[in-house]
């Protein structure tokens, strides 16, 4: 069987097979705390919401938490910041606990392999991510399974360029991070991350224009596009600024990260962008025109956006995971790819 998981700043994503479909489960990373009361406990304890109680506080933690968050009136916090476990957040390891456990599940036999994400360490901040890797494994491992990290960026690669020998450069743009990595024949050569991704955007955008960051994250995420034909002093116009330039600041660490020695002469590299932070129209033209420009110390065979961006790292986890319990890897990367409609229906009936 095995199983891939996506643990995202955002969003926590598993992946499996079932028969020739990929099934996705997914929950938001985040959680509300409400005053505890008799009334309140019984109903959610008759309910599907995800919850816990502690002392006099019950916290609504997933997809729920939004929902809870407006109808009482309060603010929704995140277990995880710049791509790790937050350390200004005390609630954050139980919180991220139950949802991996709704996310993953059950292992369906002792020791089943799962390959869970885990970022690069940043270049630029000292932010480490063993502890934040090391604690996610524990989880993992007192679950029952035989859980093994997997670097983003290379998740991205098994994703998306199976039918490239698994070579090419992927890139995963998320909201607290952005994870790189290139990779030849499915060894990675050279990976970093950026500590910045959706939220540095979202919080730029907003500070510039007086705008509550919540207000700029749904203007985003709504129908926001990369044409810089709207808007000059409003939202947009400022999420179009920052966009552009958190895509100048990656390529520009790409170009200072990449070694002449990490690249095979003569070979043409493709290049693939995800995450969620790549999904508004116009984004990967925009990646292009950027890195075209940009002296790149390798050539660009070709730019592309993934299909399903929210799923892509969760999805070459599977991979992985299904290649280490010997399904030929480009076999399962291609299962999937073929099934790519009905993975969206098994995805929009979770
Ligand atoms: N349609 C969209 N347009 C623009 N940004 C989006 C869209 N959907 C999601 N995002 C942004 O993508 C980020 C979440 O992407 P994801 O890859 O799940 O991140 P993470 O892996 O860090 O959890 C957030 O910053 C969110 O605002
Ligand atoms: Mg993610």
């Amino acid at each position: 069987m095995a199983k891939g998981l996506d643990v995202g700043t955002m969003n926590i994503l598993s992946a499996q097979q079932d028969g020739n479909d990929t099934v996705f489960v997914q929950q938001r990373n985040s959680f509300v705390e409400i005053e505890y009361s008799d009334m309140a406990e019984q109903m959610l304890s008759r309910s599907e919401v995800l919850h816990i109680r502690k002392d006099d506080k019950v916290y609504v933690v997933g997809d729920d938490a939004l929902n809870f968050a407006n109808i009482f009136n309060k603010e929704t916090r995140r277990p995880m910041k710049h791509g790790i476990l937050s350390n200004d957040e005390q609630s954050a390891i139980p919180m991220m606990k139950l949802i991996i456990e709704q996310v993953v599940g059950e292992p369906t036999y002792p020791d089943e392999k799962l390959y869970f994400s885990t970022p690069a360490d940043p270049i630029d901040s000292d932010l480490s991510t063993l502890y934040h890797q090391k604690t996610i494994e524990s989880f993992l491992n007192d679950m029952g399974y035989d859980a093994e990290p997997i670097n983003e960026g290379m998740s991205v690669i098994y994703s998306e360029l199976a039918d490239n020998n698994f070579t090419g450069l992927g890139i995963s743009f998320g909201a607290g991070m952005t994870n790189v990595c290139l990779s030849y024949y499915a060894v990675p050569v050279m990976k970093f991350s950026v500590a910045r991704g959706g939220d540095w955007i979202d919080e730029q955008a907003a500070r510039a224009t007086g705008t509550p960051v919540d207000k700029v994250t749904s203007i985003k995420e709504d129908d926001f596009e990369l044409d810089f034909t709207t808007d000059v002093g409003g939202v947009e116009g400022a999420l179009s600024i920052y966009y552009e330039n958190l895509l100048d600041y990656v390529i520009d660490n790409i170009v200072s990260e990449v070694d002449d020695e990490d690249v095979e002469e003569g070979l043409d590299v493709p290049v693939v962008v995800t995450g969620g932070t790549s999904s508004p129209d116009g984004f990967e033209e925009l990646f292009r025109d950027h890195l075209e420009e940009a002296d790149i110390p390798f050539s660009i065979s070709s730019v592309s956006h993934a299909n399903e961006p929210l799923y892509s790292v969760a999805r070459g986890g599977l991979v992985a995971a299904r290649s280490d319990e010997d399904v030929d890897p480009q076999e399962a990367a291609s299962d999937e790819a073929t099934e790519e409609e009905d993975t969206e229906a098994a995805a929009a009936n979770e």
